[in-house]
């Protein structure tokens, strides 16, 4: 795929220019969606179970992988199957896609911002000790753009205070920190299938739970509360006990799934490849400042190419008129009501928030692309 990719047309050279996004759909996907529409398991089926173990045997050293309907509803299941209740704190950046934060108000939970950390925009282990009180049950930490947090230290601001950490890996498919994949370090890990992540089934997501144990609760909160494997021998006369929600992943969306991790290796390849001519290409250009290069302890996944650049405003209009789209996706949480407004403790995101930009990065952009962007930067706004 890496080569077909690399000879195809630039998107410079389209009318539409250089977008920003654009889903990556394998050439088996369609085949394999087009099989499952003539089977009798188009919902939750087989092919979830298969994609769970792909997944699993791929990115997971110890533990077991929920398929389920968005990246949101595995971060929902992550908190109730982490013990959190209301009136609890989770220490969270505040620089992060809101549905980080959001299933923690369907729990009555306080999410706790923390400030980032201004060369990789993660979360901030400093100020994350700061803010532990008696009510903080765990951190959420979000792996921004594909570049891992500082596991080892949060790790052990968890273990000292007896917290969970839950990772949030929607844009960190195929990372690594250390060596390890990310989905094979902490208790729970979350992931998103959403239109234009590495893998994509439409939308969907994917928990991954070290402690196998937890996977039958797991799997009964996806669908009702209600036990499946009981409901499935016949006749079935038990209770519902807890509370369930409508979260399960469909067959449908597990054959895209499948099609996505026959080629994953080779779409993290090409992406780390383009963000690499980024990296290089940007260095030593004054007003511009790479977000999240030069570490050697974590791989990067390449979901987002993010930068710091002064004037912002008239760097998005030159992009804009060179047809090349730019955007910055996520802004910092406490600007939204929800959460409780805007907060006065974020140096970091304060020094940032006028700067950061993410530029574009796909597989449906040519090295070519990549090239004309920088040299296009280069000659200034
Ligand atoms: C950091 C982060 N967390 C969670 C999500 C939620 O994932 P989904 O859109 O699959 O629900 C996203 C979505 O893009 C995200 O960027």
């Amino acid at each position: 795929m890496k080569e077909k990719r690399l000879e195809e047309m630039p998107l410079m050279e389209t009318n539409e220019g250089i977008v920003l996004f654009h889903p990556h759909i394998p050439a088996s996907c369609k085949q394999y969606v087009t099989e499952i529409l003539s089977t009798r398991w188009i919902g939750q089926g087989p092919k979830v179970n298969e994609f769970e173990n792909l997944f699993t045997k791929k990115f997971v050293s110890k533990g077991t992988s929920l398929a389920v309907g968005s990246g949101t509803n595995a971060l929902h299941l992550a908190y109730i199957l982490a013990g959190l209740k209301e009136g609890d704190e989770v220490i969270v950046p505040v620089f992060t896609c809101t549905a980080t934060n959001i299933p923690f108000l369907y729990m009555g939970v306080k999410p706790v911002f923390a400030d980032i950390d201004p060369d990789t925009m993660n979360i901030n282990t400093e100020y994350v000790k700061e803010l532990i009180t008696e009510k903080t049950k765990a951190i959420v930490c979000v792996h921004y753009g594909g570049l891992p947090c500082n596991m080892d230290e949060l790790q052990a601001i968890a273990d000292e205070h007896n917290l969970k950490i839950i990772e949030d890996a929607a844009h960190a498919v195929g990372a690594k920190y250390k060596g390890k994949y990310i989905g094979s370090i902490s208790d729970f890990t979350m992931f998103s299938f959403q239109a234009i992540k590495h893998i994509t089934t439409g939308d969907g997501g994917m928990l991954v739970v070290k402690d196998d144990c937890l996977r039958e609760k797991g799997e009964r909160v996806r669908w009702f509360g209600i036990d499946r494997h009981a409901k499935q021998k016949g006749i079935w006369e038990n209770d519902i006990k807890e509370v369930g929600y409508k979260y399960q992943m469909t067959d449908i969306a597990a054959a895209m799934g499948i099609a996505a991790m026959e080629e994953i290796d080779e779409t993290l390849a090409l992406r780390k490849k383009l963000l690499k001519i980024y990296e290089e290409s940007l260095q030593n250009i004054d007003g511009i400042k790479f977000i999240g290069g030069g570490y050697t302890d974590r791989t990067h996944a390449a979901w987002l190419c993010t930068i710091l650049v002064d004037d912002r405003i008239n760097f998005q209009k030159m992009l804009r008129y060179n047809k090349i789209e730019s955007n910055q996706v996520h802004y910092r949480n406490d600007r939204y009501s929800i959460f409780g407004g805007r907060q006065d403790c974020f140096p970091n995101m304060d020094n940032v928030e006028e700067k950061y930009l993410v530029l574009p990065l796909h597989t449906k952009i040519t090295i070519k692309d990549v090239n004309y962007i920088c040299e296009i930067i280069k000659k200034g706004w």
